[in-house]
């Protein structure tokens, strides 16, 4: 054994040492395979090191320099066609793979985030909430419908749902004519019925009127035969042919639902959408206080 190949054995001895020194008086609980990983690819980096250079100090004794030359060739300096070397290719290969998965399920992407735990704990609490309430009676929807309505739909809507002097829509009627009247001339196409759109137009002059004055009223008294055009979808009592267009004698869990998600442009002005802030038990609870607001 020459004197390189004992001071790189020491060198690796102290290395190992350190480690196990390290280790020792950090505490680290060794039943915890990740610090048993580590522990052991760090004295596997300590031995491959000096491994390592001791093979490339010895080499650099004896090599002399061999291979083919480039054709290039710069004031007689040279520069040999060799092969990249495996080793250094692998490395380089393994490290961009490594990035990748460091980046999209490692640290920076896949960290704890606050927000990721807030949105976490809303979605856990939700869950627990349906459940909860999934079969809530009436009364008690009607309760939890106020104080929601008092808290987010209010501010527009008035506390009594009078729709503040026609700035939004007053829920003590079910729609009014200048409503009623601009759908017609419009169309409608935001709330996200199943059957899609509404085209516009549908019915003119006296007969939208007359189809107006109907559908303000609550749909009561004689039918307008220009209702025709709008029963073969709304059906011929109004009441939206199971949920495929909107009913126009009630709001419905199916309209509030999808006004509260969609929001809503018309003629009195535009509803925020409110996206999934609501669940569905609490969009059931708006949907029956709303419905006892009827005069
Ligand atoms: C082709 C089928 C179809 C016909 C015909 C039709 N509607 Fe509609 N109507 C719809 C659909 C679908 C919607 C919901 C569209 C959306 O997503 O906004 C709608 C929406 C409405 C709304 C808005 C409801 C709300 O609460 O905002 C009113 C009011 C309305 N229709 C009235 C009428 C009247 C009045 C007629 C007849 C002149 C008529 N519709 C004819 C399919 C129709
Ligand atoms: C920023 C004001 C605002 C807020 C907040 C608001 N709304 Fe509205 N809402 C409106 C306006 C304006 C209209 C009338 C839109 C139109 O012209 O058709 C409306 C219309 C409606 C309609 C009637 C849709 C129809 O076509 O019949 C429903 C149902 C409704 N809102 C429910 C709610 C509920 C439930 C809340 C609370 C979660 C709420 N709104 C909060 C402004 C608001």
């Amino acid at each position: 054994m020459n004197a390189l190949m004992i001071k790189g054995l020491l060198f690796a001895a102290i290395l190992i040492g350190a480690t196990i020194y390290v280790v020792n008086s950090m505490n680290i609980d060794l039943s915890d395979p990740i610090n048993m990983i580590t522990i052991i690819g760090a004295i596997a980096i300590a031995v491959l090191t000096v491994g390592v250079s001791i093979k490339y100090i010895n080499q650099m004794k004896t090599d002399t320099a061999g291979g083919e030359l480039a054709d290039e060739n710069w004031d007689g300096i040279g520069e040999y066609t060799n092969e990249m070397p495996s080793g250094w290719a692998y490395s380089w290969l393994g490290t961009v793979i490594w990035a990748f998965w460091y980046m999209i399920s490692g640290y920076p992407v896949n960290a704890f985030s606050q927000i990721g735990q807030y949105n976490e704990e809303v979605k856990a609490y939700n869950a627990k909430f349906e459940t909860v309430h999934k079969n809530a009676d009436a009364a008690t929807l009607t309760q939890m419908g106020e104080s929601i309505f008092l808290v987010q739909c209010a501010p527009c809507h008035g506390t009594t749902g009078d729709g503040l002097s026609g700035k939004a829509h007053d829920f003590t009627g079910r729609m009014s004519k200048v409503q009623v009247l601009d759908v017609i001339a419009k169309g409608s196409n935001q709330l996200g019925y199943p059957m899609g759109a509404m085209p516009p137009m549908m019915a003119q002059g006296a007969d939208a009127e007359a189809i107006a004055t109907y559908i303000a009223g609550g749909m009561k008294g004689e039918q307008p035969a220009a209702f025709a055009a709008c029963a073969s979808c709304h059906g011929e009592d109004g009441k939206g042919m199971a949920g495929m267009a909107p009913d126009l004698t009630a709001f419905d869990e199916t309209l509030v639902g999808n006004v509260i998600k969609n929001g809503k442009k018309g003629a009195l002005g535009t509803m925020p959408a409110f996206h999934d802030r609501m669940t569905p038990v609490q969009i059931k609870a708006l949907a029956a206080y709303i419905a006892t607001l009827k005069g």
